[in-house]
């Protein structure tokens, strides 16, 4: 069938969304709840577009024959700045300090729709800690801040509740918790986050709501430390997500590059699935011996979207970093500069 964007004909499909068409003819609308196939509940109301004189979102309206829409005008634009700061508004805002800086999809929509103005007031207050967290249980708060389980850190103070942890879930380990105002999406009565730990909530979260669980201070410790020897041990598929995290900044480096300017003094490539237990063993026991170094100072990292791995940190593993991890370091370092340069063995 046919449909009629910004009054250009495009052919749709039965049962396409307007938001479908759009993002195949790469006309651009801003979403932050809808991610690709993912059961979509209109949420965030960023992507309206207008049909008919009414202003409608586009990830739910379904294209029919004759279809016209229009997504752009200055009551589109108005609407999803209101929109925007109302997310804005409920989001702690703490970019500065956040993992997800720079690479975080409401503070870039922020950014474009130059949201400087804020019209709403908050309704989070904050709670951390795990006897403040057990309170939650008997109290309205909304902010839980967990850092007890192995591999994620969930702060609900950045979660703008766009659901996509919820629909993505294969465990189906989030919900919403608390009714009406106070609703924040959370695990089932606040407990700590206890799943198979597969990231694809983080991978699919827009804020810094669900990040990687690391000690950063002391990952950037370890690489700056000259009596330290880093291997960075590259799991297989993990160089192509590693790019796609950095194509706005660093498209033209080469990544063996980036982790040596990052302070990885070994990079050595995972070649078969599953073999990394084997050769970062081997680094410790054999690769050491061999270049006479103690193994002691040799500090492996693990760098795959396993973060699972993060539970069997240990004798011979020290970190795991996933490619988002990889991204903030080297986001970091463009920012502040070098650390010491040595040759790739
Ligand atoms: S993308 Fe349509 S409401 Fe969020």
């Amino acid at each position: 069938m046919d449909i009629k964007i910004n009054n250009k004909i495009y052919e749709a499909k039965e049962n396409e969304t307007v938001l479908d068409v759009c993002r195949r003819e790469g006309i651009r609308i801003p979403t932050l709840c809808a991610f690709e196939d993912l059961l979509r509940g209109a949420v965030c109301r960023l992507c309206l577009v207008e049909i008919g004189g009414r202003l409608t979102t586009s990830c739910t309206a379904k294209v029919c024959e004759g279809l016209e829409v229009i997504t752009e005008s200055e009551d589109i634009n108005k609407a999803r700045r209101i929109n925007l700061e109302l997310l804005w508004a409920d989001h702690a805002g703490k970019c500065a300090t956040c993992k997800k800086n720079l690479m975080c999809e409401l503070q870039k929509l922020a950014l474009e729709y130059k949201i400087e103005n804020f019209h709403f007031i908050p309704r989070k207050g904050e709670i951390t800690g795990q006897e403040e967290l057990d309170l939650i249980r008997d109290n309205w708060s909304r902010v839980v801040v967990e850092n007890e389980n192995p591999c994620i850190s969930r702060n609900s103070e950045l979660c703008i509740e766009c659901r996509r942890c919820i629909n993505i879930c294969p465990e189906k380990k989030f919900g919403f918790n608390h009714r009406g105002s106070a609703v924040v999406v959370g695990t089932p009565y606040e407990k700590v986050l206890d799943c198979s730990f597969c990231g694809k909530c983080i991978e699919v979260c827009p804020t810094g709501a669900l990040t990687d669980k690391n000690d950063y201070v002391k990952i950037i410790d370890d690489l700056d430390n000259l009596e330290k020897f880093s291997v960075a041990v590259l799991d297989i598929d993990i160089k192509e997500k590693i790019k796609k995290q950095l194509t706005d900044i660093t498209p033209e480096k080469n990544l063996k590059k980036l982790l040596t300017e990052l302070g990885f003094e070994k990079i050595v490539e995972v070649e078969k699935e599953n073999l990394e237990d084997e050769i970062i063993r081997k680094i410790k026991i054999e690769y050491a011996k061999h270049e006479k170094i103690n193994p002691d100072n040799i500090v492996i990292f693990f760098i795959s979207s396993k973060i699972y791995k993060k539970k069997n940190l240990g004798k011979y593993l020290d970190y795991v970093l996933s490619e988002r991890e990889v991204a903030r370091l080297v986001r970091n370092k463009e920012k502040i500069g070098k650390g010491k340069i040595h040759p790739i063995k």
